[in-house]
């Protein structure tokens, strides 16, 4: 049986963190397994709001590529491929504009929430105002029967089936319907250290899986813990608590964190104790991760090499699509 085709990515605007390992890393090392996956590095995507910076675009690419290479995307399991190198891509998004009025694009919630985020009104940039028709070109030009999302990606997958029906319905029956797959090991939104709701790397409170010991034993004895705990004989709070959140998705030994816990609340465990706990415990996950991303990051030509030869198989992919779509389109003259 054919497998099926998922795409997944990621907007190279720095180095990846624990979030993206826990939203989504951990589901492609187990998806290269059973389906066809293709993991695409967003830099057209990344242009929208960070165009004035292209320097800062250029460098995390290769973080990412390095970061996806030291978790144990497997290229020869998964195709990694950067997105401005398949202007395939670009000239589906145009014939998509067609498809799509402003005031649909305007009731887009993930585009609404950035908008109001990043401080735009009507200066909003066309390309950024836009880019959901552009991810809907990612989505389909390789036939995508699945994207894994978390769900501030679910109006993008929304976006894309409306044009999908609308181009089949005028044209013909051309390009597939994607679904969104929220996949099983999805564990959810890790807290940023300062508890605060969405681990990021604008917010200043993220974890990355490039940083050395030091600087992550520095991160976890940073953390957010209960505010009222001052002294280690007095009764903490749990819920709320980022060590103990961080504790339930990453503690091997989930009894002794139960443990833990009711020791906690009842007073008598300080602080330091829980956080020593848990950095040992992300320091056994996140050793291996970045001693292999330091192998993989002395020989760049090689890594680079490894996209290149993703890119060119992904490309053949999108130059068979933009055939059949400039077919049905009435734009294949010679
Ligand atoms: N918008 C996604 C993000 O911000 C990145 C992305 C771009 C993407 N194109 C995609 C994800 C296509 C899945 C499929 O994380």
């Amino acid at each position: 049986m054919k497998r099926k085709i998922v795409l997944t990515g990621d907007r190279p605007t720095g180095p990846l963190h624990l979030g993206h390992y826990v939203g989504s890393l951990v589901n492609r090392i187990a998806l290269q397994e059973t389906h066809e996956q293709f993991v695409m590095i967003a830099d057209v995507q990344a242009l929208t709001d960070n165009f004035e910076t292209p320097e800062k675009v250029r460098a995390s690419v290769t973080e990412v590529a390095l970061d996806y290479l030291a978790v144990g995307i497997d290229p020869t399991k998964s195709t990694i491929f950067i997105q401005s190198m398949i202007p395939e891509i670009a000239e589906l998004t145009i014939f998509y504009l067609n498809l799509v009025t402003v005031a649909r694009l305007h009731r887009n919630p993930t585009v609404k929430e950035e908008i109001k985020l990043r401080g735009f009104e009507e200066t909003i940039p066309a390309g950024f105002f836009m880019y959901p028709v552009n991810q809907a070109a990612d989505i389909t030009f390789l036939n995508t029967d699945l994207v894994p999302v978390g769900n501030d990606q679910l109006p993008m997958i929304e976006q894309t089936v409306e044009i999908v029906r609308k181009f089949n319905r005028l044209y013909g029956d051309v390009l597939t319907e994607p679904q969104a797959l929220v996949p099983p090991a999805l564990t959810g939104r890790l807290p940023g250290l300062d508890g605060k709701a969405k681990m990021a790397k604008s917010a200043g409170n993220a974890i990355f899986l490039k940083d050395e010991a030091d600087e992550l034993t520095k991160k976890v004895m940073s953390m957010f813990t209960d505010p009222n705990h001052l002294r280690v004989e007095d009764p903490g709070q749990v819920e709320d608590n980022a060590v103990f959140m961080y504790l339930d998705i990453f503690g091997r030994d989930k009894a002794a964190v139960e443990e833990m816990k009711e020791h906690y609340r009842r007073g008598g465990l300080g602080d330091v104790k829980i956080k020593r706990y848990l950095n040992d415990e992300l320091q056994a996950l996140l050793t291996p991760i970045r001693d292999r991303r330091k192998q993989f990051a002395q020989d760049p030509a090689a890594v680079m090499h490894l996209i290149r030869e993703g890119t060119a198989k992904t490309r053949e992919r999108a130059i068979a699509t933009m055939a059949r779509v400039r077919q049905a389109m009435k734009i294949d003259y010679f």
